[in-house]
């Protein structure tokens, strides 16, 4: 009996929606405790593609409930149109699959209008490459105290005076960027009208979540993004807004720190980054390219290109420690089959001296230049195996040698998008 946490340790797009999807069958409860619809998390189960945004992975699976934490921030809109999008596919939702928490912030379509005209608005160096999903603002807004939350949506009267105590803020803000105010009526009425669909949802998920695990039911708490979009421990300010690291995990449904087990780092074996910011180990040459198109690198939520780089072991070993890994479960091995020689990032040189972390400072981490540890590759195919034995000694090497430096042992090993491409090495379920 066992909960366990999934969290991406690089830059987002480690693979968590494979790894969440395939531990799922051990877990009775999948939750998502931060974040929004700009995670985008994709699921391959023999052959059918499944993309998940807002939903948890688990909802692929029948037989468990998913849960939406008040730690995330929800589109209602685009909550709906995901679940109608998930139905077409032949998976169930019901009020007894899915809960949302009451106490969840929503998004509204201002939220969304103000991420996207901030982002066009920012010269060079400020702009953050958001997804323009209005993630930034309704977390803003939460902070602000002046958030709709889930629950307002059941009384007209409240939804009212919540939504005049919102607009007291947004629209002086949005007369500043020259837009006009927004239209009350309008907003009160789409509001009242997406209420139907989402209320059937809504519970007190700290109240079910505590009673599931006195009941010793396994829950597994569904990351997104990854720690170093961080809003603390990220590259900050070109970070998301929320804490995506794995102490959130209690916090973003209603449980203590103690309802934790076991943190699983999902770590991709090279590494991507989508949106601005400083990548000490960017690739801007051949390798780099060849990164992306064998890894697919193409994002699951803006269709935007990735950044590839090889693995930064500096990085990873910081963010194992912000989110107590246990274990890691390595991912895309296989993209990096048919590279004569791999490099490892081990350290950085600041300005002549060299440093085993990265520095707070987003200037500084500009000036970061890698030092490298070079492995030889391997030229057998990797992808789709599902055992040690299937696996090039080479590639094994690479894995021992990502275990020791970043100080994890690997838990779990992914060799192709689908499902059952998973070598399992220990069981992060297990007592
Ligand atoms: P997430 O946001 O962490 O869930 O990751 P994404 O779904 O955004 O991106 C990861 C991509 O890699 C998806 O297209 C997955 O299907 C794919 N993927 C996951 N694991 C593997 C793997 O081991 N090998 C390969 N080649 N692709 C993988
Ligand atoms: P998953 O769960 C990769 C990035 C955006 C941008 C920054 C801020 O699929 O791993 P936001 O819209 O959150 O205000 O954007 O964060 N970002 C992600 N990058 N994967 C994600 O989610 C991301 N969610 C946000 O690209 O750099
Ligand atoms: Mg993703």
């Amino acid at each position: 009996m066992a909960n366990v946490v999934v969290v991406g340790a690089q830059w987002g797009d480690e693979g968590k929606g494979k790894i969440v999807d395939w531990l799922s069958e051990r877990a009775d409860v999948i939750c998502r405790f931060q974040g929004g619809h700009n995670a985008g998390h994709t699921l391959v189960i023999d052959g059918k593609v499944y993309k998940l945004h807002a939903l948890p992975s688990g909802v692929v699976r029948g037989g468990k409930l998913s849960v939406i934490g008040n730690g995330v921030v929800l589109d209602p809109w685009h909550l709906m149109k995901e679940i109608a999008t998930i139905r077409e596919q032949g998976v169930e939702i019901t009020p007894e699959t899915l809960m949302i928490a009451e106490n969840t912030p929503l998004i509204l379509p201002i939220h969304g209008e103000l991420d996207r005209a901030r982002e066009e608005a920012a010269s060079k160096g400020t702009k953050i490459g958001t997804t323009g999903r209005g993630i930034g603002p309704a977390y803003e807004d939460k902070v602000g105290r002046r958030s709709v939350r889930v629950a307002d949506l059941a009384d007209a009267a409240t939804l009212e005076a919540r939504v005049d105590r919102a607009l007291q803020h947004h629209d002086p803000l949005r007369k500043g960027l020259g837009f006009e105010p927004v239209d009350r009526d309008a907003l009160l009425a789409q509001l009242n009208e997406i209420a139907d669909h989402i209320l059937p949802f809504a519970a007190p998920v700290w109240k079910v979540m505590n009673e599931k695990r006195k009941a010793g039911k396994r829950i597994l708490f569904e990351g997104a993004q990854g720690a170093l979009l961080d809003i603390d421990f990220g590259t900050y300010p070109f970070v998301t807004s929320s804490n995506v690291i794995a102490g959130q995990a209690a916090t973003g449904v209603g449980l203590g720190p103690g309802a934790i087990d076991y943190v699983l780092g999902i770590v991709k074996a090279y590494t991507t980054r989508v949106g601005e910011g400083p990548f000490p180990t960017e690739l801007e040459d051949a390798d780099g390219q060849r990164l992306g198109e064998r890894g697919h690198e193409f994002g699951t939520t803006t269709g935007r290109k990735r950044r590839c780089g090889w693995f930064d072991a500096c990085l990873v070993r910081q963010t194992c420690a912000t989110s107590g890994v246990n274990g890691i479960s390595l991912t895309k091995l296989d993209v990096l089959d048919g590279f004569e020689t791999l490099k490892i990032c081990v350290g950085y040189d600041l300005d002549g001296k060299r440093l085993d972390y990265l520095p707070i400072a987003a200037e500084e981490q500009a000036r970061c230049v890698p030092i490298y540890e070079e492995m030889p590759g391997w030229s057998q195919s990797t992808e789709g195996a599902r055992s040690w034995a299937d696996l090039p000694a080479e590639a094994i090497k690479y894995v021992r040698r990502v275990e020791e430096l970043i100080e994890c042992p690997v838990a779990l090993l992914s060799t192709s998008p689908e499902r059952e491409d998973t070598i399992l090495v220990t069981d992060p379920f297990a007592d």
